[in-house]
């Protein structure tokens, strides 16, 4: 018998699978709202122009492609930190915190998962229900044991921070709280500050450990803004983890750039504990990879091209939030009576629309309008040319 012959064949990932059915769809007009990546207003998913100025920079002034050390390099982690907390934070200042460079934020997410399962055992990961179909995923490949807290209202199409909070109140000591920072993933709704407040006073009452998974910072207000759960955070709980992703802020998916910090007691603690989570790298990548993070280093350090990125990632957030307002108008314009204007107050590039099921099967099979099952859409994949025609189907199903 042959190695593989008794094997089924793997379950397709369901987002990467329909975005495999939207390229062979021949239809002229096809409209792909199911990516998970930005698209800009033709569609394209763009290298940001300081992304090319610092990669032409480092083409001519780069002399060693030799091994970063296993945590990445000195200048990367700082920046990370600084962008995640503001260069002078007490944390900061403290030295508390430590940064492993990763392979994108999903590398942060299974070293601090495998992190967690070979030094803190016996802890729970408790994760927003929806949350990112990747999440539960990668903990239980770490052989972590999972759980989910209520989230999201689908009949309010908001937060429903009432049983949120409770509910965190019920989460045994010592657990870990897998929090998303900002641009939730996939449902768009986030805590404002006082529920952040919150949050940290019922994680830090209970000894919860956070692990904030930051992929949209600059997508939801502004770079700075949208830290300030993480920032409310860090007043209360004395440990936690950010695993961050600079796949959509700076463009970089294809080149697997992310961080995993944590937060420990002390400085001396957090030292040690860096030094197993290094060792967790050493065995599974060893170390991360360079380009990526170099050109992050280049943009950040220079005025000029950390002034421009910042712009792009500003028209970014903005086009999104263009599009939620055009998308609620033209459905309106169009006729359709039900309430579509909570999607103008959701953040990022992701929301659940409330399109059921059959809808979205009738959009796929009658209109090539392509959105994940759960009715979540990526407003990025919106633009001034598909507006009409998509809403002109929308309004036909329903
Ligand atoms: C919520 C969330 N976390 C983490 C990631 C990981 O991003 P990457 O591994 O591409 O950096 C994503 C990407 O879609 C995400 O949506």
């Amino acid at each position: 018998m042959s190695l593989y012959s008794s094997f089924e064949p793997a379950q397709p990932d369901p987002i990467l699978g329909l975005s495999a059915a939207f390229a062979r769809d021949e239809r002229p007009g096809k409209i792909n709202l199911a990516v998970g990546v930005y698209k800009d207003s033709d569609g394209k998913t763009p290298v940001l122009s300081p992304v090319k100025e610092a990669e032409g920079r480092l083409l001519t002034k780069e002399t060693s492609k030799g091994y970063l050390p296993m945590e990445g390099g000195a200048v990367y982690g700082e920046l990370v930190r600084d962008l995640l907390f503001g260069s002078g934070h007490p944390v900061l200042r403290d030295g508390r915190a430590r940064t492993a460079h990763t392979p994108g934020g999903t590398g942060a997410l299974r070293l601090a998962a495998d992190f967690i399962a070979r030094h803190l055992p016996g802890r729970t990961i408790w994760m927003s229900d929806p949350t990112w179909a990747n999440h539960p995923q990668i903990f239980h490949a770490a052989r972590l044991q999972t759980n989910t807290y209520p989230y999201y209202d689908a009949a309010t199409h908001g937060l429903n921070s009432g049983e949120f909070l409770s509910a965190l109140e019920q989460i045994p000591e010592g657990d870990i709280l897998l929090l998303h920072a900002c641009c939730h993933n996939p449902a768009g709704a986030d805590p404002d500050p006082e529920t952040w407040e919150a949050i940290a006073r019922v994680a830090a009452a209970r000894g919860l450990v956070p692990l904030v998974d930051f992929a949209y910072q600059g997508f939801g207000e502004g770079i700075e803004a949208d830290s300030v759960g993480l920032r409310l955070l860090a007043q209360s709980c004395p440990e936690f983890f950010v695993a961050s992703s600079f796949s959509k802020n700076f463009g970089l998916y294809a080149e697997r750039v992310g961080a995993l910090t944590l937060v420990a007691a002390n400085a001396g603690e957090a030292d040690t504990a860096l030094g197993h989570l290094v060792l967790g790298a050493r065995t599974n990548y060893s170390n991360p990879p360079l380009h990526g993070s170099a050109i992050v280093c280049e943009i950040l350090t220079d005025s000029d091209l950390r002034r421009r990125w910042e712009q792009e990632v500003a028209d970014m957030r903005n086009r999104i939030n263009h599009m939620r307002t055009l998308f609620v108008d033209t459905l309106a314009a169009r006729g359709v009576s039900r309430d579509f204007s909570f999607l103008t107050r959701e953040k990022g590039m992701f929301s659940f629309s409330g399109l059921d099921r059959e809808q979205v099967d009738r959009l796929r099979e009658e209109f090539a309008i392509y959105i994940v099952g759960s009715g979540r859409i990526n407003v990025a994949g919106m633009t001034e040319d598909n507006m009409e025609p998509l809403c002109e189907a929308i309004a036909a199903v329903l």
